[in-house]
């Protein structure tokens, strides 16, 4: 009947205004890019990375309950030090090993006393009767684990497939002074990694929107480009502000780390600085809850005369601490103080548990976004197909891997018009990045002097 289908068919979707009704409601969620549940593409991707699960702080003389890629997990340090990953149920009758006892060797569990070792090796099942071949024959789940800068890491893929331990230039910094970081969100991961090659939000929800959480430099619209990078990808933007342009660049180290620079030197002449400020991954605790953890460090001395930066006027006032970029990014504050003033965790938990990326409308300021999720499912296609993904090591690293961020800021005048003053400053990012990129910066350490020939003249117009 005509009639019955005039009541149930939809009409085209109106543009204009009052058009709730006649909204599409598909809003389903993007589950290739985004489970990470074993045998799933997403889950069989970062299982072949090294991720922290916890802190090295955290490990005490009990164990820790993790869980990570939806799997529950116990970690310890045992007498010997030696690091425990281990699957959280007991193999014999399924008790947690949260309760187990941490001992020399391994842990024991609380319930019938076996033990395992580090390596999932049962060691002891003391009820059972001498000879009972149950020890040889079971073998408890346990993964590699591993001990750097004060977070515990893990290794969850085949074994055959382990790659090697990176390490980055921009880890081996000197003299820095580090603050741990460990925040959950109950959101998918993906959604929480994105916001890093988002930069235009730091001009409203960090700056003008809701008081100045950055400085007053971050309201400026930069100029952005995103650009692949060996070990992933990174964003240029360039601001201005009063005299200078001031480059920022932030890595994106596939599969889920970043790489961030100070926000503190936007507003003094610094070439090339690199006193550090962030380094932090996106560790799926399952579909739809995440961890972010990591390090703020910087260098505690570097407090150079005549700069006039934020970090370097908290130091002389005393009020200096490296853990000051956290606002806004852990759901402590009250549901009104974070209606009030929303930080970085409302925005990408507000997206939904897992973002649909149906609901979107993505424009020019979204192309990072979209690069780093066709970098997702390349690397994810990739090890579908048996090849190795992107920024997979599994040959011997000879060296530090080279890392891409920085801020540079620059005496560059304005130009007379403000066309031309965004082109200079597009031009500048592009000459600073395309020198990183040749290699000609050598020395990468915090105080290294950018080549004393270093100028930028703005192209003719
Ligand atoms: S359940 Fe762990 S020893 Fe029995
Ligand atoms: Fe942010």
């Amino acid at each position: 009947m005509a009639g019955s289908n005039a009541t149930t068919r939809r009409p085209r979707a109106r543009k204009g205004p009052y058009g709730g009704y006649d909204r599409k409601r598909d809003f389903a969620t993007d589950d290739y890019l985004t489970r990470v549940g074993r045998g799933t593409p997403g889950g069989e991707y970062l299982r072949r990375y090294w991720h922290p699960v916890c802190l090295s702080s955290q490990l005490t003389d009990v164990p820790r309950r993790i869980r990570i890629l939806g799997e529950d997990l116990v970690a310890f340090r045992d007498g010997r030090g030696k690091l425990g990953v281990l699957e959280l149920h007991c193999s014999h009758r399924g008790t947690s090993l949260e309760f187990g006892k941490v001992e020399q060797c391994g842990i024991r569990c609380c319930y019938h006393g076996w033990q395992f070792d580090v390596d999932g090796r049962i060691l002891d099942t003391p009820g059972e009767p001498e000879g009972s071949p149950i020890k040889k024959r079971v073998w408890h789940g346990a993964y590699p684990a591993r001990e750097w800068m004060g977070l515990v890491f893990a290794y969850m893929g085949p074994p055959e497939a382990a790659p090697e331990f990176p390490v980055y230039d921009a880890f081996e910094r000197e003299n820095p002074e580090f603050v741990h970081r460990y925040r959950e969100s109950p959101c998918n991961w993906i959604q929480v990694r994105e916001n890093e090659m988002d930069p235009i939000h730091l001009a409203f929800l960090h700056t003008r929107l809701f008081g100045v959480q950055f400085q007053p430099v971050y309201g400026e619209i930069p100029t952005m480009e995103w650009v692949e990078t060996p070990i992933g990808m990174a964003y240029l933007t360039v601001r201005r502000w009063q005299d200078y342009l001031y480059l920022r660049v932030n890595d994106m180290i596939m599969p889920n780390v970043v790489r961030v620079a100070g926000i503190e030197d936007a507003e003094g002449e610094t070439v090339f600085d690199r006193r550090g400020s962030a380094l932090n991954w996106v560790v799926p605790i399952d579909d739809t809850h995440t961890l972010n953890i990591g390090f703020g460090d910087i260098d505690k001395d570097l407090l150079l005369d005549g700069r006039q930066s934020y970090t370097d006027r908290m130091k002389r006032q005393g009020v200096y601490t490296v853990g000051a970029g956290d606002v806004g990014q852990t759901g402590e504050p009250s549901y009104e103080q974070r209606q009030r003033a929303p930080g970085d965790w409302d925005a990408w938990t507000s997206q939904g548990a897992i973002a649909s990326h149906k609901r979107e409308h993505l424009g020019f300021t979204d192309q990072g976004v979209v690069m780093y999720r066709k970098l997702l499912r390349e690397g994810m296609a990739a090890v579908e197909a048996g090849k190795t993904p992107k920024n997979l090591h599994l040959k011997k690293l000879v060296g530090p891997l080279l890392t891409y961020c920085h801020n540079t800021v620059k005496r560059v005048p304005r130009a007379a018009t403000e066309t031309t003053d965004r082109a200079n400053a597009v031009a500048f990012g592009r000459e600073i990045f395309k020198r990183i990129r040749e290699g000609q910066l050598a020395k990468r350490h915090p105080g290294a002097e950018y080549p004393a020939d270093f100028e930028f003249t703005p192209p003719k117009s």
